[in-house]
């Protein structure tokens, strides 16, 4: 008899099959258990009918608690009254790990327990869905960057320079120096770039955000592409293209989580469609100064002007051009404005905000150095940074996307603290 994983079910209708399995719940009357199963592909009903099974098994059926895992025997079946579409009856189950008292119950529990029992949540069908979608989302972006002829370039974890600034760096002692945890690939990317053209790292990335917040966490993953030749026109157009593709590849190959999560696959098509709307920083000063909000030309965005600014589009929307004054020294100067950067950040719609944030970067040797003066950088720490200025520079552009952003967009996830299998937070380091 073949073993199978339950997402297979529906090749196996009629026929007889085993398969491993956790128990999640069950219920059972005098004549019949109804067993819901999970083995890590997907979650589905068992049916144990007492006279259709030895008594043992019967007996066994009626006493398995919470997370015992066992094989089941039977029959598949279309159950269309399901989430999943199939079951299976039952002829047969053997013990394989009993299971203490579960402390994840089917009642609601608080979020905080939650996080506490992460290494156990993790079984339950709303995480199962959300890494699911996570995985989809990885797979997607190495098919797309592969796609479009772009290099992985993996860029270092251990550091000695900050390209976001210094505030947000975790430190750690290194052979008596002082080195830093990557709060972004990007400087290195762009050496990527001019020897590979087009290049993207992704990796962790950290950053001792102090603030407690639903969009921060200070150990997150990162996608930053890279590329050679490229103006900033271009670079927001494969941005789009890239995120349009991780919506269908999730639209393609994640229905039955989407169904789990109860997200309408109505509203990601939507975000299938390019191009998405653009407004300059400019215009959304004014446009939250329009709807009430206190901010000054000058000022950064919160959540709360993100928020606004997203909810006046029902796609993503590009925010270009900020002022110098609130973005890093790497940006290239606006040659018809002095005092704003060519970059953009890419707003999630539904509330979400940035989710991408990326700029076409200074070529030129001198306007870069004065840019890292004006910032109080150093320019020892910094000269193979400058090498890429001295040597053949090119106009070049590039970006970077947040993974647990993105995928808590997609999901419809309140906080980003669920994006992640293990998240690591200013008050949370274990499990
Ligand atoms: O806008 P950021 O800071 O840009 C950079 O790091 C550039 N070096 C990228 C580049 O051009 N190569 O961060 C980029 C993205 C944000 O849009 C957001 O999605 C995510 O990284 N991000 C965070 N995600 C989770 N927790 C945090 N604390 C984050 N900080 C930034």
């Amino acid at each position: 008899m073949q073993q199978i994983n339950i997402a297979d079910a529906a090749q196996h209708v009629n026929e007889e099959v085993k398969i491993g399995v956790w128990l999640t719940d069950k219920r059972s009357s005098g004549k019949i258990a109804f067993l819901q199963l999970r083995d890590g592909t997907a979650y589905f009903q068992g049916v144990v009918s007492k006279n259709q099974v030895s008594d043992e098994v019967f007996e066994l059926a009626k006493k398995l608690r919470q997370e015992t895992s066992f094989y089941v025997t039977g029959v598949i079946h279309q159950d269309k009254r399901s989430h999943f579409g199939y079951e299976i009856e039952i002829s047969n189950l053997e013990l394989v790990g009993e299971s203490a008292d579960f402390p994840i119950t089917p009642k609601e529990h608080g979020i905080e327990f939650l996080l506490d029992h992460r290494h156990l949540w993790l079984r339950s069908r709303r995480p199962f869905a959300i890494m699911k979608i996570r995985d989809e989302m990885i797979r997607a972006t190495y098919n797309f960057f592969h796609q479009e002829g772009f290099v992985k370039f993996d860029a270092p974890i251990l550091t000695g320079t900050a390209p976001e600034g210094t505030t947000e760096l975790f430190s750690t002692d290194y052979f008596d120096n002082e080195a830093f945890l990557s709060q972004s690939g990007q400087l290195y990317e762009e050496v990527g770039a001019m020897a590979f053209d087009k290049v993207y790292s992704f990796g962790p990335t950290f950053r001792a955000e102090k603030s407690k917040t639903r969009r921060h966490l200070t150990e997150f993953w990162m996608i930053e592409p890279e590329m050679a030749f490229m103006h900033q026109e271009e670079s927001l157009q494969i941005q789009e293209r890239y995120i349009a593709f991780l919506v269908q590849a999730v639209l393609d190959n994640c229905q039955y989580e989407l169904k789990l999560l109860e997200r309408d696959p109505e509203i990601l098509k939507r975000y299938t469609q390019t191009p998405y709307p653009r407004i300059s920083y400019d215009e959304a000063i004014k446009l939250c100064q329009k709807g009430g909000i206190n901010i000054q030309w000058g000022d950064d965005f919160g959540a709360p002007e993100e928020t606004y600014i997203s909810d006046q589009f029902d796609q993503p929307v590009f925010v270009l051009n900020y002022p110098k004054t609130i973005k890093p020294f790497y940006m290239k100067t606006d040659p018809t404005r002095d005092d704003l950067y060519i970059c953009a950040d890419l707003l999630a719609p539904e509330g979400y905000g940035e989710i991408i944030g990326g700029s076409e970067r200074e070529a030129d040797y001198e306007k870069l150095k004065a840019e890292m003066v004006r910032q109080g950088l150093s320019l020892t720490d910094y000269d193979w940074y400058l090498d890429l200025r001295k040597y053949g520079s090119v106009p070049h552009s590039g970006f970077g996307l947040g993974l647990e952003r993105a995928l808590t967009w997609i999901c419809h996830l309140d906080h980003l603290r669920e994006a992640i299998p293990f998240p690591r937070m200013i008050n949370r380091l274990r499990p």
